[in-house]
């Protein structure tokens, strides 16, 4: 046997998806896309890295991901370049390029689907490469479109199978209502003993992180703490109501949660999670909210609210597998053909050119292989018929077409087979 010792491994983190289970991700992954397309939302492809100042400015410097999960670079041009962390930032930074905000006709819609890179510890459910469907809906600050974002979300979890499904709601106010409230935070921080360092790290980038905090006994201190919902404009308390009443009136069930404040600085108002039940501690299964201010932050003169989503595509294929809930992986075939002596072996190729053309999924053994051989390939392939080239049944001009399933045989005109196999 050679050496296997040699052989490169994959990047920590960075999973590879084979068959079968790929295709629970395409099924997941075009599920997501489909809800959205349903909804208007058009799909966009932006780079999958960006200038590091576009999360730098977007996703914001107190954040674990810009101080420590970020693949950043500098490439040969001497440009500091970042594989892209999450999807929003660039696609803001194409929608204000593009000068989306001046070209009428918002709300921009837009969807996208890829792969996003955290160095972030690997677990079940936490990796270094992962993929995301997403919607960001641009240029409006209607409540209504909120309502509609998170009911898109729940919808698409719910149709691909989640049926152990959380949604956390919080608003974070605007961002005016920020400093008022971050002091009475403060004041109540520097009023507990002992605060752990890793906290004091945390507050002193941006108080709200000590939210995020899982350091031992930080749980019952933030339970107690002032929460930013209790400390924001009227305007915001009432584009809250509206987004809440609109969701009770869908029956899409709401976890109140003030202490969402999520990992990313752009959010104002509307803030939510989706959590699957059966994930431990990766549970979060999409996350999303507004973010009025980021338009701004990336240098933008004017006002340019949004808000959207993104489902995590990988985490989404995990619930589903611990819960027993995937679908069987669709047949690779329709049609399987089978060469009963190697001389037929030019009439399957044909054979299988014909049906392709014709729609019919279909391939041929790729070998000189025993029949039996062949039979076992054709049950792996999940076709429903077999084609049998015979040498006797070449010279009547026929073949044998076996119903898989029912294990019922008829011939076929061997210039008829196309026809009898399509629809
Ligand atoms: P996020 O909450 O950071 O939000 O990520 C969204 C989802 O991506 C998570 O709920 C999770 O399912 C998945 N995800 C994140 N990190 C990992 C990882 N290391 N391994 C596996 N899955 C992961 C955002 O990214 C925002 N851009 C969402 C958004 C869109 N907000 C507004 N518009």
């Amino acid at each position: 046997m050679p050496s296997e010792r040699n052989v490169p491994t994959a990047v920590k983190g960075a999973p590879d998806w084979l068959p079968p289970d790929a295709a629970a991700f395409d099924f997941v992954e075009s599920t997501f896309l489909a809800v959205a397309r349903e909804a208007g939302f058009e799909r966009v492809r932006v780079p999958i890295f960006e200038h590091t100042e576009v999360f730098l400015r977007g996703v914001g410097g107190s954040t674990d991901i810009v101080q420590k999960e970020m693949y950043s670079f500098t490439d040969k041009g001497d440009r500091s370049l970042t594989l892209r962390p999450e999807g929003t930032a660039g696609i803001m930074r194409a929608a204000l390029e593009s000068g989306i905000p001046r070209a009428g006709a918002l709300p921009a819609k837009w969807s996208y689907a890829g792969e996003f890179f955290r160095q972030e510890r690997p677990q079940a459910g936490r990796q270094r490469q992962f993929n995301q469907v997403g919607i960001e809906a641009l240029g409006s600050d209607d409540p209504y479109l909120d309502a509609e974002v998170v009911v898109l979300g729940w919808e698409a979890l719910r149709r691909v199978g989640i049926s152990d499904l959380t949604l956390r709601l919080n608003t974070l106010g605007d961002r005016a209502d920020r400093p008022g409230y971050l002091e009475r935070l403060n004041a109540y921080l520097d009023g507990i003993d002992d605060l752990p360092d890793e906290v004091q790290q945390r507050r002193a980038l941006n108080p709200l992180r000590a939210f995020d905090s899982k350091a031992p006994g930080m749980d019952a201190v933030m339970a107690a703490a002032p929460m930013l919902s209790d400390h924001i404009s009227a305007q915001a308390k009432d584009h809250h109501a509206v987004v809440v009443r609109l969701l009770e009136a869908e029956g899409v069930p709401i976890t109140h949660d003030p202490r969402l404040v999520r990992g990313l600085d752009y959010y104002t108002r509307t803030t939510f999670e989706f959590q699957a039940g059966n994930l431990g501690a990766q549970n979060a299964v999409g996350g999303g909210g507004r973010y009025d201010g980021l338009a701004q932050d990336l240098g933008w003169p004017e006002p340019f609210g949004g808000i959207g989503w993104a489902l995590g595509v990988d985490r989404t294929v995990l619930a589903l597998r611990g819960a027993n809930a995937l679908p069987a992986p669709p047949p690779r075939v329709a049609v399987y053909v089978v060469v009963a002596a190697p001389e037929l072996r030019d009439d399957a190729f044909a054979l299988v050119a014909q049906m392709r053309r014709a729609g019919i999924a279909s391939e041929a053994s790729s070998d000189n292989r025993s029949m039996k051989a062949q039979f076992k390939s054709a049950d792996r392939s999940g076709a429903q018929h077999v084609v049998v080239l015979g040498p006797n049944e070449a010279e009547r001009g026929v073949v044998t077409v076996k119903n898989l399933a029912s294990g019922a045989q008829r011939e076929v005109a061997r210039d008829e087979v196309v026809e009898a196999l399509s629809g």
